[in-house]
C-alpha cells in the first residue's frame, strides 16, 4: 500500500447547464485534474501525491473546485494554468496558493 504525501480531490460534477448552481466539471475542471496528473507523474510524484475525481463538494459556487489533504486546504475557480503554482509551491513548497484559497 503505497503512502500517500498528499491527496488531491478535484470536483468533477457536471449539471446542466439551465442548473442555477452551475457546476466544476461544466468549467472544465475534468481538464484540471489530467493535467495535475500529467504534471505529477512527470515530476515523479507517482505514487507519493494522488489527484483523484470527486463528487460534488458543495461549494459550487467557488468552482472549479480543487481540495488537497491532509491540509485540506480549499482552492476555488481553478484554471489548468494554477495546476503548476498548486503543484510548484503547495505540494513542493509546502505553501497553499493563497491567491486561490476560500
Ligand atoms: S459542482 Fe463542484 S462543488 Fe458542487
Amino acid at each position: 500500500m503505497p503512502h500517500y504525501t498528499h491527496h488531491i480531490f478535484v470536483c468533477e460534477n457536471v449539471r446542466d447547464q439551465s442548473d442555477p448552481r452551475g457546476s466544476c466539471g461544466a468549467k472544465g475542471s475534468e481538464e484540471i485534474r489530467k493535467k495535475m496528473k500529467a504534471e505529477l507523474k512527470q515530476r515523479g510524484f507517482k505514487g507519493k501525491v494522488r489527484a483523484n475525481q470527486a463528487g460534488c463538494l458543495d461549494q459550487c459556487e467557488h468552482g472549479p473546485v480543487v481540495v488537497v489533504y491532509p491540509e485540506a486546504v480549499w482552492y476555488g475557480k481553478v484554471q489548468t494554468d494554477d495546476v503548476h503554482e498548486i503543484i510548484e509551491s503547495h505540494i513542493i513548497e509546502g505553501k497553499p496558493v493563497e491567491r486561490l484559497r476560500f
